[in-house]
């Protein structure tokens, strides 16, 4: 790239595309980026229940993604499948939007 004027235009283009991409947050990226997915299959159960079981107790029960953030926020100490109990682990972000989003998608199953 010899022309800098040229290389700067380009960045700029790169970063305005590349700015609404990260304002809109995938839920279920969010999820396997904080190793969520590792205990949580959406039908089976594995260290911990599987999606579609927490979703329906959470229907059947009338609880909503306030309670589910509260949950992934909080590091209660929970009952893995095999028995053993641990601290649950807490998300990585502090944004409740993107908090939001997890839980919903989460609960909408
Ligand atoms: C080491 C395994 C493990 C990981 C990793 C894990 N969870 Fe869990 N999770 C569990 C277990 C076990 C339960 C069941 C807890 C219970 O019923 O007391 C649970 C329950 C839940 C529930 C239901 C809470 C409720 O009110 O019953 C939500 C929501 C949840 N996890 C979200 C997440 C999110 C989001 C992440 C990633 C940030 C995550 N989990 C990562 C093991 C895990």
């Amino acid at each position: 790239m010899s022309n800098p004027i040229k290389l700067s235009l380009i960045l700029s283009a790169a970063f305005c595309l590349a700015v609404p991409a990260y304002a809109q947050v995938d839920p279920e990226e969010v999820f396997k980026e904080n190793d969520c997915h590792k205990c949580h299959h959406a039908t089976k159960a594995k260290k911990g229940p599987a999606l579609a079981k927490i979703a329906a107790r959470y229907k059947e029960k009338k609880l909503d993604e306030k309670e589910a953030i509260k949950h992934m926020t909080s590091g209660k100490k929970v009952k893995l499948e095999d028995g053993t109990e641990e601290e649950h682990k807490i998300i990585d972000t502090k944004d409740i939007a993107v908090q939001t989003a997890v839980a919903k998608w989460m609960l909408d199953r």
